[in-house]
């Protein structure tokens, strides 16, 4: 592999411990990847936050990178952690976990990290632009940086991204080349996407059915909202890290010899139906992932419609959005209203099983995915207004 002088020196050591370790890291990888050299990249986002998903190993690596004197050269955005970091007690999360969680945190504030734990960094202020090489590790930011977004990036293991925020660089394969970004399924969408969690059972159907093949979607029309819910369910479903949308993604390559698959209306209700126990849930989640704007504003238009949801439920959001969303009024109005804009953490990463909670309702595909196994939840699968006004069924 062709390190520059610089690269070369960082791997002998010249440049300190922790560079040596990410550059070792590195060019591990770029040898099983083949690849021919290292790539400057522009943003690293890094996994590996919540303690409920690193325990005490990964704080103690961590912690080692420190003692290395590790220090970020780029800009680098974190993944959501296990907890709301101002409203843990609050939320009820359990003290001890409180305290690993922030020793995680401090780890990560002490190289530098911006303290913005988040799976949609593009919505707080770190948005790639086409053809911009970086190194994100969250699978659904993953997808949309790459899809929604044009940019270019591997999903990174946690070693991964933060070896390429400390180096600044990471090895060139992948998706970092033009001729990988080809898609070898077409699905022509032949059902009508009424609501958002439509997007978030089409992706679950399609990551499944495509599994590490990129889809190319065909007679689709949906809105940066949709298309987050769509490409968090394939890469959850399935490992799906790019996907084209016709006329709406800024590239759209597809194989001469592509397969073609369609998604009729019969995939969509059994997907759909198969997601869903058909409960009342006890809190309902929403941010999956993490919510904009427009869709906060969407479910106070529902509260102003609809009155108050009958069940108590969360808005997961980055801080960045809770700021806004404070500045707004609508912190208050959904606090008013049974919510809570939960910043920092999801419905995921946070300990919900030791919380008391039994039935999540959500309309995302990737939770509807995790939540049984990462929880220990049943699933109420529905959009927005079915799950914040779900009656016993
Ligand atoms: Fe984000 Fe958590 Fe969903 S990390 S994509 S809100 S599972």
């Amino acid at each position: 592999m062709h390190l520059t002088k610089e690269e070369q020196l960082m791997l002998d050591g010249e440049k300190g411990e922790a560079k040596q370790t990410a550059m070792e890291i590195l060019t591990a990888l770029g040898k099983i990847y083949n690849a021919e050299k290292m790539i400057p990249v522009a943003s690293a986002q890094i996994a590996g936050v919540s303690y409920k998903t690193i325990g005490d190993a990964g704080l103690e690596y961590l912690q080692e990178m420190v003692s290395k004197k590790a220090k970020i050269s780029i800009p680098t955005f974190l993944n959501p952690a296990g907890m709301d970091t101002e409203q843990w007690k609050n939320l009820g999360i359990p003290e001890d976990f409180a305290k690993k969680q922030m020793a995680v945190l401090d780890a990560y504030s002490s190289m530098g990290i911006t303290m913005s734990a988040t799976c949609t960094p593009y919505l707080a202020g770190l948005r790639p632009g086409q053809g911009e090489h970086i190194a994100w590790a969250e699978s659904s930011a993953v997808a949309f940086a790459n899809s929604v977004l044009g940019a270019r990036t591997n999903r990174e293991g946690g070693p991964g991204a933060l070896s390429a925020a400390i180096t600044g660089v990471t090895p060139y394969y992948g998706l970092h080349l033009n001729e990988n970004r080809i898609a070898k399924v077409i699905v022509k969408i032949e059902a009508d996407l009424k609501t958002e969690n439509d997007f978030g059972a089409m992706g679950y159907y399609i990551g499944k059915a495509v599994g590490r093949n990129y889809p190319a979607f065909t007679g689709i029309k949906a809105d940066e909202d949709e298309l987050k819910l769509l490409g968090a369910a394939m890469a959850a479903s399935g490992a799906v890290p790019l996907f084209y949308a016709e006329g709406l993604t800024p590239e759209f390559k597809v194989a001469e010899d592509a397969e073609e698959i369609s998604f009729t209306e019969k995939e969509l209700r059994e997907t759909k139906e198969m997601l869903d126990a058909k409960e009342k849930p006890d809190l309902v989640t929403l941010g999956c992932p993490h919510a904009s704007i427009s869709e906060i504003e969407y479910v106070i238009d529902l509260i102003n419609k609809k009155g108050k949801p009958t069940v108590k439920f969360w808005i997961c959001v980055s801080r960045a959005v809770k700021e806004t969303a404070v500045e707004k009024g609508y912190n208050k109005i959904i606090q008013e209203n049974n919510g809570i804009l939960v910043a920092d953490t999801c419905m995921v990463v946070c300990p919900l099983e030791e919380m008391g909670y039994r039935i999540t309702g959500t309309n995302s595909g990737k939770a509807a995915k995790y939540l049984p196994n990462l929880c220990k939840q049943k699933v109420a699968f529905g959009n927005i207004e079915d799950i914040l006004y779900r009656e016993e069924k």
